[in-house]
C-alpha cells in the first residue's frame, strides 16, 4: 500500500506537470486556458504559485502521453486521471478545462479540480478527482500548503468556498485563506486548520446556500474549540467577485467591519424573520444556547451567555439553566 501511495504521488505530479506545460506551451493552452485565467484577473506569478494548468480538449492526449512515459493503465485509473470505456479504450477525465491542482500540507499534488470554460453548457461547472488512496476530500482544504505560513503569522484563517476565491485573495496579497471546496465542512478539515491557528473567519458566498453552510460550519468549529467569526457578502457576490469589484483594501475593510462573532451572526440573520414574534425569538435563543453548549471552554461559554443575555434582553441565569439542560440531554 505504501508503494501504491507513492506511485499515486508520482503520477499526480506527472499530470500536474503535463497540465502546466500544456497551459504554457501549447497554442490551445495559451489561446483558451491562459486567456481564461487572464480574463479572471489572475497574474502569471499567482498562476505559477498554484500550479494552474489546462487539460486539452481531446479524448486521450493525457492518457497517451502518460502511457508513453511509462505509466500503467492501472495507476492512471487508480489516480482517477483516466477511465476505461466499454470498448476498452481509455478516456481522459479532464478535457477542455482549466485545472486547479490540489496539494497536501507538504505541497505534494494529490488531486485536481477542473473548471469548464463556459457555464452555460449542461456539463458540471467543476469536475474533481475521485477519492483515492492519497486524496480524501473531507480531510483536506484547498490552498493549505500556500497559506499555512500566513495563517500562522496572521493567527487567523479565512475559510472560503471555492478555488477561485483562494486565488483571487492571494492575488490581492491576502494569503491566509483556504477553501472547503464546496463540500460541507468537516471536523477533519477544521482540525487541519487548527494545526496552524485557533481562529477561523468564514467567508462563504453571499447566497442562501452560503449562509446555511456558514451556520452549520460555525457550530462545527465551535465544537472543535476554535474561535469563529463569519461575514456575509452582498447578495450574489463571493469573495472572488467582491474583491475584483472593490480591490484588496476595500475588501479587507469590508471584512473587518462586517465580521460577526457567531452570536451576532445568527442573531442578525434571523432578526428580520423574528421581529416581534415571541415564539420565533424563543427559537432563536434556543439555537444560540445550543451553539454555546458546544463550546468546550467554560470561560468562553460564560462570556457568550452574557452576550446573548445583553443582546436579546433575557436573564442570563435562565440561559445558563437552559444550556445545562441541553448539555445533559446531549450526553
Ligand atoms: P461555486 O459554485 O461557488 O463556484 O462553488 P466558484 O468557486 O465561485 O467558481 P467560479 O467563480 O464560478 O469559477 C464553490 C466550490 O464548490 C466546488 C468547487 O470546489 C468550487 O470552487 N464545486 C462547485 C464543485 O466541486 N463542483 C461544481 O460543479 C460546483
Ligand atoms: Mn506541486
Ligand atoms: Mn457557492
Ligand atoms: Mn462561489
Ligand atoms: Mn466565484
Amino acid at each position: 500500500a505504501q508503494n501504491e501511495r507513492e506511485s499515486l504521488f508520482i503520477v499526480s505530479e506527472f499530470a500536474n506537470n503535463f497540465f502546466r506545460d500544456y497551459l504554457l506551451n501549447s497554442s490551445e493552452g495559451q489561446s483558451v486556458g491562459a486567456s481564461y485565467f487572464i480574463e479572471r484577473g489572475f497574474s502569471k506569478p499567482v498562476m505559477e504559485r498554484f500550479h494552474l494548468g489546462f487539460a486539452p480538449d481531446g479524448r486521450d492526449l493525457f492518457y497517451k502521453t502518460a502511457t508513453q512515459a511509462g505509466f500503467s493503465q492501472e495507476v492512471l485509473e487508480k489516480a482517477g486521471l483516466v477511465s476505461k470505456k466499454d470498448d476498452n479504450t481509455y478516456l481522459d477525465r479532464f478535457r477542455g478545462r482549466v485545472v486547479f491542482p490540489i496539494h497536501n500540507v507538504a505541497g505534494k499534488t494529490i488531486a485536481f479540480g477542473a473548471r469548464i470554460l463556459k457555464t452555460d453548457a449542461k456539463a458540471p461547472k467543476y469536475i474533481n478527482s475521485p477519492e483515492t488512496e492519497i486524496y480524501h476530500k473531507s480531510k483536506i482544504v484547498y490552498g493549505i500548503y500556500q497559506a499555512k505560513n500566513a495563517i500562522r503569522q496572521k493567527e487567523n484563517c479565512f475559510l472560503v468556498e471555492g478555488y477561485t476565491d483562494v486565488i483571487s485573495l492571494h492575488q490581492a496579497g491576502i494569503e491566509n485563506v483556504v477553501a472547503s471546496s464546496g463540500t460541507s465542512l468537516t471536523v477533519e478539515q477544521i482540525r487541519l486548520i487548527g494545526r496552524f491557528t485557533d481562529n477561523i473567519t468564514v467567508l462563504y458566498d453571499g447566497d442562501s446556500a452560503g449562509i446555511k453552510a456558514s451556520l452549520r460550519g460555525i457550530d462545527l468549529i465551535l465544537e472543535e474549540g476554535l474561535n469563529v467569526k463569519a461575514v456575509v457578502f452582498p447578495e450574489g457576490d463571493d469573495p472572488d467577485s467582491y474583491i475584483r469589484k472593490v480591490g484588496g483594501e476595500a475588501f479587507t475593510r469590508y471584512v473587518e467591519q462586517n465580521q460577526k462573532d457567531f452570536i451576532r451572526f445568527k442573531t442578525e440573520i434571523s432578526l428580520e424573520d423574528v421581529g416581534q414574534d415571541a415564539v420565533k425569538k424563543a427559537e432563536l435563543v434556543e439555537s444560540l444556547v445550543l451553539s454555546i453548549t458546544k463550546v468546550p471552554n467554560p470561560v468562553k461559554r460564560q462570556i457568550f451567555y452574557q452576550e446573548v443575555a445583553k443582546l436579546l434582553n433575557i436573564d442570563e441565569a435562565i440561559l445558563i439553566n437552559e444550556g445545562n439542560k441541553k448539555t445533559v440531554t446531549n450526553l
